[in-house]
């Protein structure tokens, strides 16, 4: 379709929104058949067994405490600073790698992957995602001109697959001078899998090897769901690896409040950068304070004082930990009835670790979702598969849903 009024170079965008197709199914069928009956996979925010979504009780008590000037005024564009100094102090925990950081505010996590592909890869160039992803990777690239180029995120032994992740960084690097490398773990959405320690060394070696050849490598490792993997420290030991990195591989961490602080609507999140180079942190912080200005200006003070609050005191910073180990006890409670009964079933999954969701291989996603409806089984139709969101299924609903989900796979070869 040509344009009528817009832009010709707008042609063709349109969100791909399968995902919203099978939310509003679900919604449907719970106005038909009542909300006890149906089970609803498709949302992608915690909710009680309730099956109503969950703020941190510590969030709610502080935020409705906040002033309303919080609320109102404007916030500096690169965010406020005690602000930009606990989100470092909250990307890496007790596990802060030797270099200098710098950290930007952002419209979420989201908006801090915008401006990582702004910044950090070319206009026109591919920038390297697994082929298990968020889909959002995709629209955020293409709208400002950049590709997507997958690697296979699993070998046979549903390890991380490093050669395939290797040729697809030699096989870029052949007609690119530097890349862009998107890794989403722990907790990936969609799968729940996380690199291992011994696997990020392997990705380092790659990066540090094509650094060797002459080439500019950023990574960018999206960390939106770190707050519910595990012991805060324990599942940030990998981040210890990404100290002394020469000066052309960038490391860069999105974080997001979004889930780590149930605040979703809110839009806060930031751009995290590490180096062993001040110039390149320097140039980081410039860099985010223009893209933020020029995109969203500046980002939500209110939530910005919250994360602030609880990080200076250390009574609210135990309540949050504690808040957060209850969700993610309730999260592999729920998982862990999937993955017992996937076995059981000989239901093959991706290797689940933590996280919000599960993930289901098949070749016909959006046939085996419609199967599903049959059962009153309401999953995301994704480009590998199905996804199941075990952050919003309570669990008296876990029980039986491997089997269903057996069955509709079988139904759909
Ligand atoms: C993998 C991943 N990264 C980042 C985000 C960003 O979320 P937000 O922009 O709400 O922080 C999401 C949200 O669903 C996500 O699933």
């Amino acid at each position: 379709m040509t344009m009528i009024m817009a832009a010709a170079s707008r042609e063709g965008k349109k969100l791909n929104d399968t995902l919203f197709e099978a939310g509003a199914a679900a919604q449907a069928a719970i106005k038909t058949y009542g909300a006890d009956r149906v089970i609803n996979g498709t949302v992608g925010c915690y909710a009680g067994d309730d099956e109503q979504i969950a703020c941190l009780p510590v969030v709610e008590d502080i935020y409705r405490q906040l002033p309303m000037r919080d609320f109102i005024a404007y916030a500096p564009p690169i965010g406020l600073p005690d602000y930009r100094k606990a989100v470092i102090e909250e990307t890496f925990e007790d596990q802060q790698p030797d270099g200098y950081t710098g950290a930007v505010a952002t419209a979420g996590g989201t908006g801090a992957i915008h401006i990582a592909v702004a910044n950090y890869s070319e206009a026109g160039d591919a920038v390297l995602v697994s082929d298990w992803r968020w889909g959002n990777y995709d629209s955020l690239c293409r709208e400002i001109g950049r590709r997507v180029q997958p690697f296979a995120l699993f070998d046979s032994e549903r390890d991380f697959n490093i050669e395939s992740f290797s040729s697809a960084v030699s096989s870029l690097l052949r007609s690119q001078d530097s890349l862009l490398i998107i890794l989403n773990s722990p907790a990936n959405n969609p799968t729940g899998f996380a690199l291992s320690y011994q696997e990020w060394d392997q990705v380092l070696q790659v990066c540090r090897f094509h650094e060797r050849e002459g080439k500019r490598i950023s990574l960018l490792i999206d960390i939106a769901y770190i707050a519910y993997a595990g012991e805060k420290n324990e599942v940030r030991t990998f981040m210890k690896q990404f100290s002394n990195l020469p000066e052309h591989i960038f490391t860069m961490f999105a974080f997001s409040m979004s889930k780590g602080y149930t605040l979703y609507g809110q839009r806060a999140g930031a751009l995290v950068g590490l180096s062993s180079s001040q110039a390149v942190i320097d140039e980081f912080d410039e860099l985010g304070r223009y893209s933020a200005r020029t995109t969203w200006s500046n980002v939500n003070r209110a939530a910005m004082t919250l994360l602030t609050t609880i990080r200076s005191d250390a009574s609210l910073m135990k309540r949050i930990d504690a808040e957060r180990k209850a969700f993610y006890e309730v999260l592999c409670r729920r998982a862990a009835i999937f993955t017992t009964e996937a076995e059981a079933c000989q239901l093959h999954i991706v290797p689940y670790h933590a996280g919000f969701f599960v993930s289901i291989p098949t070749a016909a996603p959006k046939k085996v979702s419609q199967a599903l409806n049959e059962d009153l089984v309401f999953a995301a139709p994704i480009a590998l598969g199905i996804r199941l969101g075990v952050c919003s299924i309570p669990e008296q609903k876990m029980l039986g849903l491997a089997a269903k989900v057996k069955k509709a796979i079988t139904a759909c070869p």
